[in-house]
Order: C-alpha cells, then sequence, then structure tokens
C-alpha cells in the first residue's frame, strides 16, 4: 500500500533523512520508534509532502506521488496526524472535522466517526482550542479519518497525554483496523504503546533504520535500549 525507496530529506546543506526503503501493505500497523531528533517527524513530513525529498520515491497503492503537492497526496490516499496536533484552535470541533471532508466530498460527519469518538459529539460545538490534549488527539485522527485514507499517518500520538486517554487512543486505532482497509503507521517513543497497536516495529537512529521487528518476534529489552538516551 505504502512503498518508499531511497528515500532522502536534507533541511539546506543537511541531509537528516539518509536512504530508506521500506513497504507497508495493507491492514498493517507499522511503529517507527525513535529518541527525541532521530528523525520520525522529517520522514512524515517528507511522506506527506510538507517537506519536499531530495531522492528517492514515495508510491501509495501503487502511484507515484513523490512530486505531488499535500493535497494531491491527500487525494491519494494518504493522511496525516501532525506531532502536537495542529488542530484549528478557533474552528468549533465539528468544524474541524469537516476540513478534512472536502477531498472525500462526504456531506455529513459519519455516525462510525462519532462512535469511534464519542467525546467529539458531545463537545462538537465547542471550539477546538477548549479541548483537552488527549480530545485534540481524537479530534485530529477524526479529520484525518473523514479523507477515507488508505494510509494514515500518526506522529508522536501519545506525546503530552495522560496513561488512561494513552489506552482510549490505541484502542480506537485497533477498532479504525477492525473496520477498514488501512494501513497505519505511527511514530512514537512509548513502547507500551506500540506494543498494543503495532504488527512490526522499527527502530530509526539519525535517519537511517537501524532495527526491525514483527510485534511477535520484538525483544523489548533491545527496543528500549535502542530508545533510552
Ligand atoms: N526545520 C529544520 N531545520 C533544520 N534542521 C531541522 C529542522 N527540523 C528538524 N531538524 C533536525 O532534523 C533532525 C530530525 O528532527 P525530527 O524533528 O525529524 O526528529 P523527531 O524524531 O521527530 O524528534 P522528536 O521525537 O523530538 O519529535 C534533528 O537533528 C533536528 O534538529
Ligand atoms: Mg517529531
Amino acid at each position: 500500500m505504502l512503498n518508499v525507496s531511497n528515500l532522502k530529506v536534507s533541511y539546506g546543506q543537511s541531509e537528516v533523512i539518509h536512504g530508506l526503503d521500506f513497504s507497508v501493505p495493507r491492514n498493517e500497523t507499522l511503529a517507527i520508534m525513535g529518541r527525541n531528533g532521530m528523525g520520525k517527524t522529517t520522514l512524515f513530513k517528507s511522506l506527506i509532502g510538507i517537506l519536499p525529498l531530495s531522492d528517492g520515491e514515495v508510491a501509495i497503492d501503487g502511484v507515484n506521488v513523490s512530486k505531488m503537492d499535500s493535497y494531491q497526496r491527500v487525494e491519494n490516499g494518504i493522511a496525516y496526524v501532525p506531532q502536537g496536533r495542529m488542530i484549528f484552535p478557533s474552528l468549533t470541533v465539528q468544524e474541524n472535522i469537516e476540513t478534512g471532508m472536502e477531498v472525500s466530498k462526504l456531506k455529513k460527519i459519519p455516525d462510525e466517526i462519532y462512535a469511534l469518538f464519542p467525546v467529539l459529539r458531545d463537545m462538537r460545538k465547542r471550539k477546538g482550542g477548549n479541548l483537552s490534549g488527549g480530545q485534540q488527539q481524537q479530534l485530529a485522527i477524526a479529520r484525518a479519518l473523514v479523507t477515507n485514507p488508505k494510509v494514515l499517518l500518526l506522529d508522536e500520538p501519545t506525546e503530552g497525554i495522560q496513561p488512561s486517554i494513552i489506552k482510549d487512543i490505541a484502542n480506537v486505532l485497533n477498532e479504525i483496523k477492525k473496520m477498514r482497509d488501512i494501513t497505519i503507521i505511527v511514530s512514537e517513543q512509548v513502547l507500551s504503546f506500540t506494543m498494543a497497536v503495532a504488527d512490526r516495529i522499527i527502530v530509526i537512529d539519525k535517519g537511517t533504520f537501524i532495527h526491525e521487528d514483527l510485534k511477535e518476534n520484538v525483544n523489548t529489552d533491545k527496543i528500549k535500549k535502542y530508545l533510552s538516551v
């Protein structure tokens, strides 16, 4: 569903992502884990088209999107939940979700969305900026889901969120996977969360993949070591 080859990304002269190759099939959840500053956000921004590739190719469901703008990539089936959520604070919850619906031509927020996130129905008239961090995270996921993505990217969805809500978010991702044909890629530093959602875990270090395990084979001590400074 997502095929990435020789992906390189630079800020000016400084290359931060060094020729990554990976593929993620339909219905797989892949976790990309790494410490602060290892390149997770840079990788995700390049996949969604906020940052240009300096080399390599990104294909979604067989379509090369490498040269496309973000909105065209979204039309081709990739959606992005940014680190820090980035919801629109002055729009209501409902309006925030509706900003995702232009692409999918939905007229009304599907019941499925409010079934996944009942709190968003209760708060649909409130301003996004007045929600808690966990609620904003749910809102950002809802906004991404109404684009009907084939590939959903989530950049550190548990950052700054309290443990009970982290569990809710893990449950929601597992629920989404059951409901839809979807590929999920999540960047994370919290191993308990990725163990609850991922089929496969890759560790990124200074813009290079240094370790990969299927969930059933994960050596948690080894991954914890990679994640500690
Ligand atoms: N706009 C920028 N200009 C120059 N360098 C940048 C810029 N953004 C990030 N970097 C550098 O690129 C590297 C990767 O940063 P990135 O934000 O992708 O890491 P990350 O894994 O997402 O970290 P975190 O877990 O803290 O979010 C870091 O060395 C960072 O300093
Ligand atoms: Mg980041």
